[in-house]
């Protein structure tokens, strides 16, 4: 024979008185552990300065900068030097927009602290040329219509140098299929390879035209 039922009065009564312990008991482990400084029982100390100053050379200059620690090497770029030519697309390593060079590398601007860059070698499209003297990709652009509004391109003709600079180098990509023999800028490879800059305005053939014509003027 099974047991009378508890009444709902007692089992309420009891969870409450229950669940205020708990919770006072809480409070006073909280108060306990911040006033000693934690598990470790060492007072909660700073972990360092707000910022630092770093020392880059961008665009063959070098430069030292005093900057917030979370400063992007993208919001270094253009906040602190003015070199706006470097575009804050989504701010999430998702556009490609902020792509730039770091010692030779192509990389999202936007995803790296600036003062991870001490003594780097920073080249961003300001570097590359000037109205009177194109370097070559930025003169391929202009002559297939590789943009429309020109955000993206920035960081399109970063990354384009840097694909063939890739290509050349032997670095396989995932479309890549004899690992074995030379690599080609094939229509695929540059695709692929350029599918980390976003262009809204859609000027993808024209962008691929023009690195085509840089790649086989390299050949
Ligand atoms: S702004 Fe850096 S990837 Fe979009
Ligand atoms: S040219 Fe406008 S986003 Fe690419």
């Amino acid at each position: 024979m099974s047991p009378p039922p508890i009444p709902f009065e007692i089992r309420r009564r009891t969870l409450m008185a229950t669940s205020g312990a708990v919770a006072l008991g809480a409070i006073a482990a909280g108060r306990a552990s911040a006033q000693s400084g934690g598990e470790g029982g060492s007072p909660a100390a700073a972990v360092g300065p707000d910022s630092t100053t770093v020392t880059l050379t961008v665009n063959g200059t070098e430069q030292e900068l005093t900057v917030d620690n979370r400063t992007t090497l993208l919001d270094a770029l253009r906040e602190h030097l003015e070199l706006t030519g470097t575009k804050k697309g989504c701010d999430h390593g998702q556009c490609g927009a902020c792509t730039c060079s770091v010692n030779g590398q192509r990389i999202n601007s936007c995803l790296s602290l600036a003062v991870m860059h001490e003594g780097d070698e920073v080249e961003t499209i300001e570097g590359l040329g000037t109205p009177e003297a194109l370097d070559p990709m930025q003169a391929a652009f202009v002559e297939h219509d590789g943009f429309q509004c020109g955000y993206c391109t920035p960081g399109q003709i970063c990354s384009a140098r840097a694909v063939l600079d890739e290509i050349a180098a032997g670095v396989p990509s995932h479309v890549t299929g004899d690992l074995t023999a030379r690599i080609e800028a094939t229509d695929d490879e540059i695709r692929e390879r350029m599918s980390g800059n976003i262009c809204r305005c859609g000027a993808y053939s024209n962008i691929l035209a023009a690195i085509t014509q840089v790649a086989e003027d390299q050949a």
